[in-house]
């Protein structure tokens, strides 16, 4: 597997991963606008498979890590876990000081990853997801 950073070509296998993996996909014409500098996406591959990504997007001395998501098949395999570590090595690098996200008050999967990472909870945002609407658990780490 290589992490290497999302290009625009490599935006149809991105949407097609989202579509699989999230309730409310974001279509490829969102990802094409989260390409510019204040936007760092990271992609898992397998050959030219891709099994995995995750973006954060920079704003000040945060950054927020906007989605995250590895392949059904790959998953619990250190995927995203390595994901983290290449997104918080790159925030620190651009001298960020903490990362923070929101993560369905249900996803165990997801909160047991951001916890075993150091991530603690901040907040809770009432109804902030919908399909369905679910709370969400605001959750923050130092860099
Ligand atoms: C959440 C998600 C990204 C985790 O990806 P992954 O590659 O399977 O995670 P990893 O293999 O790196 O797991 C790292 C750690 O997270 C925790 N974890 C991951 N999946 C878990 C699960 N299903 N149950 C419990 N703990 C889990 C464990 O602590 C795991 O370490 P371990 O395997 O040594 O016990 C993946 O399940 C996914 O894509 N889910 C759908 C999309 C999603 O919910 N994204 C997050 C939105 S906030």
């Amino acid at each position: 597997m290589i992490i290497r950073r999302i290009t625009e070509e490599d935006i149809p296998l991105l949407s097609e991963l989202d579509k699989a993996c999230f309730s409310v996909p974001w279509g490829p014409d969102s990802f094409r606008m989260l390409l510019g500098d204040s936007c760092d996406p990271y992609g898992a591959f397998e050959g030219e498979k891709l099994i995995g990504f995750g973006y954060i997007l920079c704003i000040v001395d945060d950054a927020e890590l906007l989605r995250l998501a590895v392949r059904q098949e790959y998953r619990r395999m250190g995927v995203a876990r390595k994901l983290m570590e290449t997104l918080k090595q790159v925030a620190r690098e651009k001298g960020l000081t903490h990362m923070s996200l929101e993560v369905r008050e249900s996803n165990a999967a997801a909160k047991a990853l951001y916890e075993s990472l150091g991530f603690v909870q901040v907040g809770t945002i009432n109804n902030y997801y919908r399909q369905p609407k679910e709370n969400a658990c605001l959750l923050s780490a130092e860099l």
